[in-house]
């Protein structure tokens, strides 16, 4: 059965994760063409910024018809400005607002958004009741499992919510004290599940290979996955998954070629989409998470960290392929030793880092 979030059908139960700097319309257009994906969100959006149409929100939201469907997540602490930012969504034609009630980061913490709603369930449940009445579209909201091990919040959060009117609800299996350190608790995941009556819950964290959604979804009883860092350097993740969860069968892995046709790409539409000169500096550590997948890639590194004009990019991929020979056996064939394997938990991928009281 179709996974459906109040009015919106999903082709898959499988969802891009929100993440800021990564989810723009050049990545989700790569992501969808890629397949498996039933729905992307965007990027965290401040309500007031948008209501007052700053430059960074609008390109936040910069959608396009083939962009679909599509969740805009904001965030805020004042019911009223959020209530008005997605009203001016629902105008535009976005198909879900998203709420988000997990981001750790100071910046946002301290307004009382993000992660700081964990801490307060009727203020976060009105604030949730005042956007669901001001729109038709659905509205979800993204939380994670509380503010730290004692304040473990989101079961009672999530069957607040549900009663506020909220469509679905995504759980990162994490506390905000967590930060992105140590594993997700599929357990904390569970006791979400089964403290809702009947809206879908999306599980998240830490869903890396097509095994580990089947894990999510097997242990947690959730109707949806959401894929965060995964899609970073395997853009494929959802349709591998997807295949998966249909036939039990591994897709094989793309080849080197396949990546760097499709990281090719993926920079052709930053350019389109942001202009060359920044498209190629934002680039740059895109880029690095792809070469997490292609083996040895020191010579890529060193190269790629460079790139001003899209005209670098083959002479820098020709001079690795060169390079990279060094490691294939007579086939063609990275040698044993050398061929990367599934992670089995995240590489390192620029988080927000420190004592969490310092975010
Ligand atoms: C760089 C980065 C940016 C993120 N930005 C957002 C965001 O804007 N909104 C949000 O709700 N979560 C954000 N997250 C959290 C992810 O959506 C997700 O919950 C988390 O990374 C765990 O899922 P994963 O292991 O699949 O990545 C971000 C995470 C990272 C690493």
């Amino acid at each position: 059965m179709p996974l459906r979030i109040g009015s919106v059908t999903l082709s898959s139960n499988l969802c891009l994760a929100p993440l800021a700097g990564y989810t723009n319309l050049p990545f989700r257009r790569l992501i969808r063409e890629l397949g498996g994906v039933g729905l992307c969100t965007t990027d965290l959006v401040n309500a007031r910024s948008l209501l007052e149409g700053r430059a960074k929100a609008l390109e936040l939201i910069a959608s396009a018809p083939w962009d679909r469907p599509l969740a805009v997540q904001l965030y805020g602490s004042n019911p009223a400005e959020l209530a008005a930012a997605a009203q001016r969504l629902a105008d535009r034609g976005v198909d879900i607002v998203d709420l988000n009630m997990g981001c750790p980061v100071r910046k946002v913490c301290r307004t009382g958004s993000g992660a700081a709603l964990l801490r307060d369930v009727q203020r976060a449940a009105d604030l949730v009741y005042q956007v669901v009445q001001a729109v038709r579209i659905p509205v979800t909201c993204k939380m994670r499992l509380g503010w730290d091990d004692t304040h473990i919040t989101a079961p009672e959060l999530a069957r607040a919510f549900e009663q506020a009117g909220v469509a679905a609800i995504t759980i990162h299996g994490r506390t905000r004290q967590q930060g992105f350190t140590g594993t997700v608790n599929l357990d904390g995941i569970r006791a979400v599940v089964q403290a809702v009556r009947a809206i879908p819950i999306i599980g998240n964290g830490d869903v890396t290979t097509p095994q580990a959604a089947k894990t999510m979804f097997d242990r947690t009883g959730c109707a949806a996955v959401s894929i965060g860092r995964g899609a970073f350097y395997n853009p494929w993740i959802f349709q591998q998954t997807q295949h998966y969860l249909e036939t039990g069968e591994l897709l094989p892995e793309p080849t080197l070629e396949d990546r760097l046709t499709v990281m090719t790409r993926h920079l052709d539409y930053m350019i389109e989409f942001f202009g060359e000169a920044r498209a190629c500096r934002m680039f740059r550590k895109i880029a690095l998470q792809y070469a997490t997948r292609f083996g040895p890639a020191a010579e890529f590194r060193r190269r790629i960290v460079t790139l001003e004009r899209r005209d670098q990019l083959p002479e820098i991929l020709d001079a690795y392929r060169h390079w990279r020979a060094q490691f294939l056996d007579e086939a063609g064939n990275l040698l044993p030793a050398y061929a990367p394997r599934p992670f089995a938990a995240h590489p390192a991928i620029p988080v927000p880092a420190g004592p969490v009281e310092r975010w």
